[in-house]
């Protein structure tokens, strides 16, 4: 099974969108000068994972599953989903039984995608043959080749954001949250060298910003 498909119910943003000003809403006071834009507001993000919650409840209720959460950037995003699934398992008949495990990938430095990709944490993913699936996170395309090597029954992604990059060939999640422009952003655990992951929402990083916390 492929993971690869068209975005056909992401909702998106477009490239002219300019974002709400930052003064609409709250946010450390430590990162003032460092944004320019709020992108996507907590809320809409959580209000968003809750209908993927129940996307994922119609397709996969009764399955078991393993979810594969892919740190750091997808923390918040694998914990809201994983609580949103719950409660919905609590609410009705279907239910989705949860193992939750956790890996690593890291692959960018300052804003740019480096070449070296180190998957930390998945040197034996066996215990997932014969199980679905829902991974969430980024940098999907090598991480998935190393989880189908090990025979799951069924490979379900789960992002919550996917750029705009034009001419790509990379792997579209079947469940996706939004399709944003190519551009960085920050924010519900997404870093610019470890900083921001304590931001609720999701804002495009400023020029300023970007110098301040360069390495
Ligand atoms: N922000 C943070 N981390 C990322 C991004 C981004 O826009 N793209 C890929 N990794
Ligand atoms: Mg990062």
């Amino acid at each position: 099974m492929t993971a690869t498909k068209c975005l056909s119910l992401s909702s998106q943003i477009s490239d002219d969108w300019p974002g709400y000003s930052l003064d609409l809403f709250s946010y450390p006071a430590h990162y003032s000068g460092d944004l320019d834009c709020v992108i996507i507001p907590h809320g809409v993000i959580m209000d968003r994972t809750e209908r993927l919650a129940r996307n994922i409840m119609d397709e996969l209720g009764d399955h078991d599953i393993v979810v594969l959460c892919v740190l750091k950037g997808g923390y918040q995003f694998c914990a809201d989903l994983v609580d949103r699934i719950k409660a919905l398992s609590r609410n009705s008949n279907r239910t989705i039984p949860m193992r939750v495990h956790f890996i690593r990938l890291k692959s960018y430095l300052n804003d740019q995608s480096t070449e070296d990709l180190h998957i930390l944490g998945a040197e034996d993913l066996s215990f997932l043959a014969g199980k679905a699936i829902v991974g969430t996170g980024k940098t999907m395309k090598t991480l998935l080749k190393h989880v189908e090597a090990f025979g799951p029954k069924m490979i379900k992604v789960a992002g919550l954001l996917v750029k705009r990059v034009p001419h790509s060939s990379a792997c579209v999640p079947d469940y996706v949250g939004f399709e944003i422009p190519n551009r960085f952003v920050v924010g519900y655990a997404l870093d610019y060298n470890e900083y921001f992951r304590d931001l609720n929402h999701i804002c495009v990083i400023s020029e300023s910003g970007k110098l301040k916390y360069k390495i």
